[in-house]
């Protein structure tokens, strides 16, 4: 049952933290403040309005009964009230009261003048509405009726909307404070995931400065650690796979050029297909290794993307179904890398290529697909493995690496996104690319 209770709470509560915080400071306050609100309605302000009321009522009866029994010195009485309880009285003779009357349900005065009137008199009709300052108050006499106008104060205190006022402004003036405050405390915290976001769609991250609070602050310094230490070790990485790339290239050099004086043909042909093979591994690595960083994100617009990458294939078995003005951040050269390797393998491996472009709330959906024999599904990790390839007899071996894939992989996933394959509904492979906005 907690659990239940639990999980609708997760529901309606806010999901960011300046409202989460915002919540616990406001809620006490709002709590605070409808319960002395309430408290003070009930004990205080009705309570007065009821002992007024009934004083008011017990005036009216008083007058009344001196008016029935003595009719001579009506005259009297008048000046008497008049003078001293402030009484505007008139006696209308031979009218019958007003039918309808103007009584508000939800006012608690109305509420309060019905109960008491009902349990004096038998016939009567009152209206709080018409004047400003007055009530007006009728009562049946013999063939006509007794009209009272009363001033509104006698029967209402009016520090109700004082109170009102003195019990919001504070309120108000505490949650705006609040607001500043939290403001101030969550932006550093905002900011921190702003820049660990961007670094993990691996976008370029100047410099983070650590704000705010001590442990906020801490956070920033780790992360800010770990960023460089990341960066160092990709730097690493790419110079050290550049530099063997590199290296490697002068002997295959001075390879290729002994292989000229070899006699045997045969031998000399077959060593300098080798040769080729090795030479297209460096450059596919060199490419890659410097194109990762020299590179910088920018807004892009994937349809148009993926059609000047199809275009460059002059293939009509290139299918395709885009999504118009999809754009994303993200590295020009490094996904049109990702999507040629996609198109190739495609190509190579089967007849028909077909290549979608969708979207859901948070990701933007690259899908590359075919109908040729696919990919066993437990290869499917192995495939993203470097120089792997599933059977060496299977299609052009000598063409090809066996590093598309992996390659893909890695541009995907330094963009922050992710890549999946499937089964194909034409009969091939599906590669599902996700790429986050
Ligand atoms: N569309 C596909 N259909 C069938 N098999 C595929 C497809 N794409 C990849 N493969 C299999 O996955 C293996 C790995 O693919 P990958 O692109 O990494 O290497 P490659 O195509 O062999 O070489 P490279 O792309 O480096 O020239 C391939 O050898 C192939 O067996
Ligand atoms: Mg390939």
């Amino acid at each position: 049952m907690f659990y239940g209770l639990n999980r609708i709470f997760k529901k309606i509560l806010p999901k960011q933290l300046f409202y989460r915080a915002l919540l616990i400071v406001a809620l006490p306050i709002l709590i605070l403040q409808l319960t002395i609100s309430i408290v003070f309605f009930d004990s205080l302000w009705i309570k007065t309005n009821k002992g007024m009321t009934r004083a008011l009522l017990g005036e009216i009866k008083t007058y009344i009964d001196s008016y029935s029994k003595n009719l001579n010195d009506s005259l009297e009485i008048d000046k008497l009230f008049k003078e001293n309880l402030n009484f505007d009285v008139k006696y209308i003779e031979l009218e019958k009261l007003p039918k309808k009357s103007s009584e508000r349900w939800f006012s608690p005065i109305d509420r309060t003048l019905r109960r008491e009137l009902k349990s004096r008199f038998s016939n009567y009709w009152f209206d709080t509405t018409s004047y400003k300052d007055l009530i007006d108050i009728k009562i049946a006499y013999k063939k006509g009726y007794f009209q009272f106008y009363i001033p509104r104060e006698r029967v209402t205190n009016s520090s109700a909307r004082m109170f009102a006022l003195w019990i919001t402004l504070p309120a108000f003036l505490l949650i705006t404070i609040a607001i500043l405050f939290l403001k101030n405390q969550t932006r550093p915290i905002i900011k921190l995931a702003k820049a660990s976001e961007r670094f993990g769609k691996g976008e370029e991250v100047e410099e983070f400065v650590p704000s705010g609070a001590l442990e906020i602050r801490q956070a920033g310094y780790e992360f800010e650690k770990m960023r460089k230490r990341i960066l160092r070790h990709l730097n690493q990485r790419s110079e050290m796979l550049s530099g063997i790339s590199h290296d490697l290239r002068t002997p295959l050099t001075r390879i290729k050029l002994q292989l000229t004086f070899i006699k045997d043909k045969e031998i000399s042909k077959k060593l300098s297909e080798d040769v080729k093979e090795m030479e297209k591994m460096l450059d596919e690595y060199l490419q890659f290794a410097r194109s990762q960083f020299s590179e910088k994100t920018t807004k892009i617009n994937l349809s148009k993307l993926i059609k000047s990458v199809s275009s460059k294939y002059e293939n009509s078995k290139i299918k395709l179904e885009l999504l118009e003005n999809v754009e994303i951040n993200g590295r020009t050269n490094l996904l049109q890398r990702c999507l040629e390797n996609l198109i190739n393998n495609s190509i190579k491996y089967a007849n028909n290529t077909y290549l979608k472009l969708t979207k859901s709330s948070n990701h933007s959906i690259v899908i590359v697909e075919d109908d040729g024999p696919g990919i066993p599904v437990n290869e499917y990790e192995n495939v993203f493995k470097p120089f792997y390839k599933i059977d060496k007899s299977r299609g052009d071996s000598k063409s090809s690496v066996g590093l598309g894939l992996s390659i893909a992989n890695d541009i995907i996933k330094s963009h922050g996104g992710n890549i999946k394959l499937d089964k194909s509904n034409f009969g091939g492979l599906q590669v599902k690319i996700f790429l986050p906005f």
